[in-house]
Protein backbone atom coordinates (compact mmCIF):
# COMPACT_ATOMS: atom_id res chain seq x y z
CA UNK A 1 0.00 0.00 0.00
CA UNK A 2 1.37 3.09 -0.86
CA UNK A 3 0.26 7.00 -0.87
CA UNK A 4 -1.17 9.22 1.80
CA UNK A 5 -5.44 7.94 0.82
CA UNK A 6 -4.32 4.49 0.62
CA UNK A 7 -2.74 4.32 4.49
CA UNK A 8 -6.59 4.47 6.09
CA UNK A 9 -8.22 1.10 5.47
CA UNK A 10 -12.24 0.84 6.52
CA UNK A 11 -12.80 0.55 10.41
CA UNK A 12 -10.71 3.49 10.70
CA UNK A 13 -7.67 1.57 10.88
CA UNK A 14 -4.37 2.58 10.00
CA UNK A 15 -2.31 -0.79 8.86
CA UNK A 16 1.01 0.74 8.93
CA UNK A 17 0.62 1.66 12.71
CA UNK A 18 -0.95 -1.73 13.39
CA UNK A 19 2.03 -3.29 11.88
CA UNK A 20 4.89 -1.04 13.73
CA UNK A 21 3.67 0.43 16.76
CA UNK A 22 4.26 -1.58 20.35
CA UNK A 23 1.00 -1.08 21.72
CA UNK A 24 -0.50 -2.32 18.16
CA UNK A 25 1.31 -5.60 18.16
CA UNK A 26 0.30 -6.03 21.98
CA UNK A 27 -3.78 -5.24 21.30
CA UNK A 28 -3.36 -7.96 18.27
CA UNK A 29 -1.52 -10.68 20.79
CA UNK A 30 -4.31 -9.98 23.24
CA UNK A 31 -6.62 -10.50 20.56
CA UNK A 32 -5.35 -13.73 19.33
CA UNK A 33 -4.92 -15.48 22.73
CA UNK A 34 -8.28 -14.43 23.75
CA UNK A 35 -9.96 -16.06 20.66
CA UNK A 36 -7.97 -19.18 21.72
CA UNK A 37 -9.33 -19.01 25.50
CA UNK A 38 -12.93 -18.25 24.15
CA UNK A 39 -13.23 -21.03 22.12
CA UNK A 40 -11.10 -23.84 25.31
CA UNK A 41 -13.56 -22.59 27.47
CA UNK A 42 -16.65 -23.24 25.55
CA UNK A 43 -15.52 -26.62 24.43
CA UNK A 44 -14.85 -27.41 27.91
CA UNK A 45 -17.90 -26.38 29.30
CA UNK A 46 -20.07 -27.91 26.26
CA UNK A 47 -17.85 -31.40 26.17
CA UNK A 48 -18.71 -31.66 29.82
CA UNK A 49 -22.38 -31.56 29.01
CA UNK A 50 -22.33 -33.83 26.81
CA UNK A 51 -20.60 -36.77 28.60
CA UNK A 52 -22.08 -36.13 31.62
CA UNK A 53 -25.42 -38.20 32.48
CA UNK A 54 -27.74 -35.05 33.38
CA UNK A 55 -30.92 -33.74 32.34
CA UNK A 56 -32.04 -32.45 29.18
CA UNK A 57 -32.60 -29.04 31.11
CA UNK A 58 -28.88 -28.98 32.48
CA UNK A 59 -27.80 -29.97 28.52
CA UNK A 60 -29.96 -26.98 27.00
CA UNK A 61 -29.31 -24.69 30.20
CA UNK A 62 -24.98 -25.13 29.25
CA UNK A 63 -25.38 -24.80 25.50
CA UNK A 64 -27.60 -21.73 25.89
CA UNK A 65 -25.84 -19.95 28.47
CA UNK A 66 -22.24 -20.80 26.33
CA UNK A 67 -23.24 -20.10 22.87
CA UNK A 68 -25.03 -16.60 24.23
CA UNK A 69 -22.62 -15.34 27.13
CA UNK A 70 -19.10 -16.98 25.82
CA UNK A 71 -19.36 -17.40 22.20
CA UNK A 72 -21.93 -14.32 20.36
CA UNK A 73 -21.91 -11.99 23.46
CA UNK A 74 -18.05 -11.93 23.63
CA UNK A 75 -17.42 -11.99 20.23
CA UNK A 76 -20.07 -8.97 19.98
CA UNK A 77 -17.48 -7.13 22.27
CA UNK A 78 -14.36 -8.09 20.45
CA UNK A 79 -15.85 -7.20 16.86
CA UNK A 80 -15.58 -3.23 17.85
CA UNK A 81 -12.20 -3.57 18.50
CA UNK A 82 -9.81 -2.50 15.61
CA UNK A 83 -7.55 -5.48 16.37
CA UNK A 84 -10.00 -7.86 15.96
CA UNK A 85 -8.98 -10.45 13.15
CA UNK A 86 -12.27 -10.88 12.08
CA UNK A 87 -13.24 -7.69 11.76
CA UNK A 88 -10.48 -5.67 11.30
CA UNK A 89 -11.33 -5.15 7.72
CA UNK A 90 -14.39 -4.26 7.66
CA UNK A 91 -16.02 -1.06 7.59
CA UNK A 92 -17.14 1.03 10.93
CA UNK A 93 -21.00 0.89 9.55
CA UNK A 94 -20.58 -3.13 9.07
CA UNK A 95 -19.15 -3.69 12.86
CA UNK A 96 -21.79 -1.74 14.51
CA UNK A 97 -24.22 -4.02 12.17
CA UNK A 98 -22.88 -7.05 13.69
CA UNK A 99 -22.42 -5.84 17.21
CA UNK A 100 -25.51 -5.72 17.59
CA UNK A 101 -27.05 -8.13 15.98
CA UNK A 102 -24.51 -10.76 17.73
CA UNK A 103 -25.34 -8.82 20.98
CA UNK A 104 -29.04 -9.23 21.10
CA UNK A 105 -29.15 -12.74 19.63
CA UNK A 106 -26.56 -13.78 22.78
CA UNK A 107 -28.80 -12.01 25.36
CA UNK A 108 -31.68 -13.72 24.22
CA UNK A 109 -30.15 -17.46 25.04
CA UNK A 110 -28.32 -15.96 27.09
CA UNK A 111 -31.29 -15.44 29.25
CA UNK A 112 -33.56 -18.36 27.79
CA UNK A 113 -30.79 -21.03 28.83
CA UNK A 114 -30.86 -19.19 32.43
CA UNK A 115 -34.98 -19.26 32.83
CA UNK A 116 -34.57 -22.58 31.61
CA UNK A 117 -32.70 -23.72 34.65
CA UNK A 118 -34.75 -21.79 36.81
CA UNK A 119 -37.58 -23.33 35.94
CA UNK A 120 -36.46 -26.97 36.86
CA UNK A 121 -34.72 -26.23 40.10
CA UNK A 122 -36.62 -26.12 43.13
CA UNK A 123 -35.79 -24.30 45.41
CA UNK A 124 -33.92 -21.16 43.71
CA UNK A 125 -30.74 -19.36 44.38
CA UNK A 126 -29.37 -21.60 47.17
CA UNK A 127 -26.33 -21.85 45.61
CA UNK A 128 -23.53 -18.99 44.50
CA UNK A 129 -23.93 -20.50 40.91
CA UNK A 130 -27.58 -20.08 40.84
CA UNK A 131 -27.55 -16.29 42.62
CA UNK A 132 -24.71 -14.89 40.25
CA UNK A 133 -26.33 -16.60 37.28
CA UNK A 134 -29.40 -14.55 38.26
CA UNK A 135 -27.44 -11.12 38.86
CA UNK A 136 -25.81 -11.82 35.09
CA UNK A 137 -29.16 -12.17 33.83
CA UNK A 138 -30.56 -8.82 35.47
CA UNK A 139 -27.36 -7.05 33.95
CA UNK A 140 -27.75 -8.41 30.55
CA UNK A 141 -30.97 -7.29 30.39
CA UNK A 142 -29.95 -3.37 31.60
CA UNK A 143 -26.88 -4.15 29.22
CA UNK A 144 -29.74 -5.00 26.20
CA UNK A 145 -31.70 -1.65 27.42
CA UNK A 146 -28.57 0.28 27.33
CA UNK A 147 -27.89 -1.13 23.81
CA UNK A 148 -31.51 -0.26 22.72
CA UNK A 149 -31.28 3.52 24.29
CA UNK A 150 -27.63 4.13 22.08
CA UNK A 151 -28.97 3.00 19.00
CA UNK A 152 -31.88 5.28 19.43
CA UNK A 153 -29.97 8.06 20.77
CA UNK A 154 -27.54 7.93 17.67
CA UNK A 155 -30.58 9.42 15.95
CA UNK A 156 -31.59 12.66 17.57
CA UNK A 157 -27.69 13.44 19.32
CA UNK A 158 -24.45 14.37 18.08
CA UNK A 159 -22.96 14.10 21.41
CA UNK A 160 -23.24 10.36 22.55
CA UNK A 161 -20.82 9.27 24.15
CA UNK A 162 -22.22 9.16 28.02
CA UNK A 163 -24.64 7.00 26.69
CA UNK A 164 -22.02 4.68 24.89
CA UNK A 165 -20.03 5.09 28.04
CA UNK A 166 -22.59 3.54 29.79
CA UNK A 167 -23.71 0.99 27.64
CA UNK A 168 -19.80 -0.29 27.41
CA UNK A 169 -19.80 0.12 31.70
CA UNK A 170 -23.21 -2.17 31.43
CA UNK A 171 -21.91 -4.94 28.88
CA UNK A 172 -18.59 -5.12 30.70
CA UNK A 173 -20.53 -5.87 34.06
CA UNK A 174 -23.28 -8.36 32.72
CA UNK A 175 -20.25 -10.41 30.98
CA UNK A 176 -18.16 -10.24 33.79
CA UNK A 177 -20.88 -11.80 36.16
CA UNK A 178 -21.72 -14.46 33.52
CA UNK A 179 -18.02 -15.38 33.90
CA UNK A 180 -17.82 -15.53 36.93
CA UNK A 181 -20.82 -17.77 37.00
CA UNK A 182 -19.43 -19.66 34.86
CA UNK A 183 -16.55 -19.89 37.11
CA UNK A 184 -18.32 -21.28 39.94
CA UNK A 185 -20.23 -24.15 37.84
CA UNK A 186 -16.55 -25.16 37.04
CA UNK A 187 -16.12 -24.93 40.54
CA UNK A 188 -18.74 -27.43 41.62
CA UNK A 189 -20.35 -30.28 39.25
CA UNK A 190 -17.56 -30.03 36.95
CA UNK A 191 -14.60 -30.42 39.50
CA UNK A 192 -16.84 -33.57 40.98
CA UNK A 193 -17.31 -35.24 37.78
CA UNK A 194 -13.73 -34.30 35.78
CA UNK A 195 -11.63 -33.69 39.26
CA UNK A 196 -9.48 -30.55 40.71
CA UNK A 197 -6.84 -30.20 37.88
CA UNK A 198 -9.29 -30.35 34.79
CA UNK A 199 -11.74 -27.39 36.79
CA UNK A 200 -8.81 -25.75 38.06
CA UNK A 201 -7.54 -25.66 34.10
CA UNK A 202 -10.51 -24.44 32.95
CA UNK A 203 -11.55 -21.38 35.81
CA UNK A 204 -7.81 -20.16 34.54
CA UNK A 205 -9.11 -20.23 31.00
CA UNK A 206 -11.90 -18.30 31.82
CA UNK A 207 -10.28 -15.54 34.06
CA UNK A 208 -7.89 -14.86 31.01
CA UNK A 209 -10.78 -15.01 28.25
CA UNK A 210 -12.80 -12.74 30.54
CA UNK A 211 -9.60 -10.52 31.34
CA UNK A 212 -9.01 -10.22 27.21
CA UNK A 213 -12.65 -9.42 26.44
CA UNK A 214 -12.62 -6.99 29.05
CA UNK A 215 -9.45 -5.32 27.80
CA UNK A 216 -10.93 -4.76 24.30
CA UNK A 217 -13.82 -3.14 26.06
CA UNK A 218 -12.00 -0.67 28.60
CA UNK A 219 -9.77 0.44 25.72
CA UNK A 220 -13.03 2.06 23.70
CA UNK A 221 -14.27 3.19 26.74
CA UNK A 222 -11.02 5.02 27.41
CA UNK A 223 -10.70 6.25 23.92
CA UNK A 224 -14.20 8.02 24.11
CA UNK A 225 -13.67 9.43 27.90
CA UNK A 226 -9.96 10.98 26.40
CA UNK A 227 -10.72 11.62 22.97
C1 LIG B 1 -22.28 -18.32 31.83
C2 LIG B 1 -22.77 -19.47 32.03
C3 LIG B 1 -23.87 -19.81 33.02
C4 LIG B 1 -24.86 -19.03 33.58
C5 LIG B 1 -25.11 -17.55 33.38
C6 LIG B 1 -25.64 -19.88 34.46
C7 LIG B 1 -26.75 -19.47 35.19
C8 LIG B 1 -27.54 -20.31 35.99
C9 LIG B 1 -28.78 -19.94 36.65
C10 LIG B 1 -29.45 -18.57 36.58
C11 LIG B 1 -29.24 -21.04 37.33
C12 LIG B 1 -30.54 -21.15 38.16
C13 LIG B 1 -30.26 -21.11 39.64
C14 LIG B 1 -31.47 -21.36 40.51
O1 LIG B 1 -32.62 -21.25 40.08
O2 LIG B 1 -31.23 -21.64 41.70
C15 LIG B 1 -28.27 -22.10 37.12
C16 LIG B 1 -28.35 -23.37 37.67
C17 LIG B 1 -27.46 -24.39 37.45
N1 LIG B 1 -26.38 -24.37 36.58
FE1 LIG B 1 -25.76 -22.76 35.49
N2 LIG B 1 -25.10 -21.14 34.42
C18 LIG B 1 -24.03 -21.15 33.55
C19 LIG B 1 -23.22 -22.21 33.20
C20 LIG B 1 -23.28 -23.46 33.79
C21 LIG B 1 -22.35 -24.53 33.54
C22 LIG B 1 -21.16 -24.48 32.58
C23 LIG B 1 -22.75 -25.58 34.31
C24 LIG B 1 -22.13 -26.95 34.45
C25 LIG B 1 -20.86 -27.15 34.57
C26 LIG B 1 -23.93 -25.18 35.04
C27 LIG B 1 -24.62 -25.96 35.92
C28 LIG B 1 -25.73 -25.59 36.65
C29 LIG B 1 -26.41 -26.42 37.64
C30 LIG B 1 -25.99 -27.84 38.03
C31 LIG B 1 -27.48 -25.68 38.13
C32 LIG B 1 -28.52 -26.10 39.23
C33 LIG B 1 -27.88 -26.01 40.61
C34 LIG B 1 -27.40 -24.63 41.00
O3 LIG B 1 -28.17 -23.67 41.02
O4 LIG B 1 -26.18 -24.50 41.25
N3 LIG B 1 -24.22 -23.87 34.70
N4 LIG B 1 -27.26 -21.62 36.31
Amino acid sequence: MTGASESRLPGNVDQNNIEQSPFALLMNLTNTLTQFFLGAVAFSAIYFVNIFAGSSSLKLHVYLCVTGYIILMSQAILSLNPYTSWTKNLKREDKKIIHWVMQITGSILAIAGSIIRIIDVQPNFRTAHGIVGLVAMICTFFSLVSGLVNLISMQFRNNINLTKIVHSAMGSLAISTAYICLCLGFHNLYRNVFGDKNANLSIVLAAFALIGTLTSASTNIFRRIFS
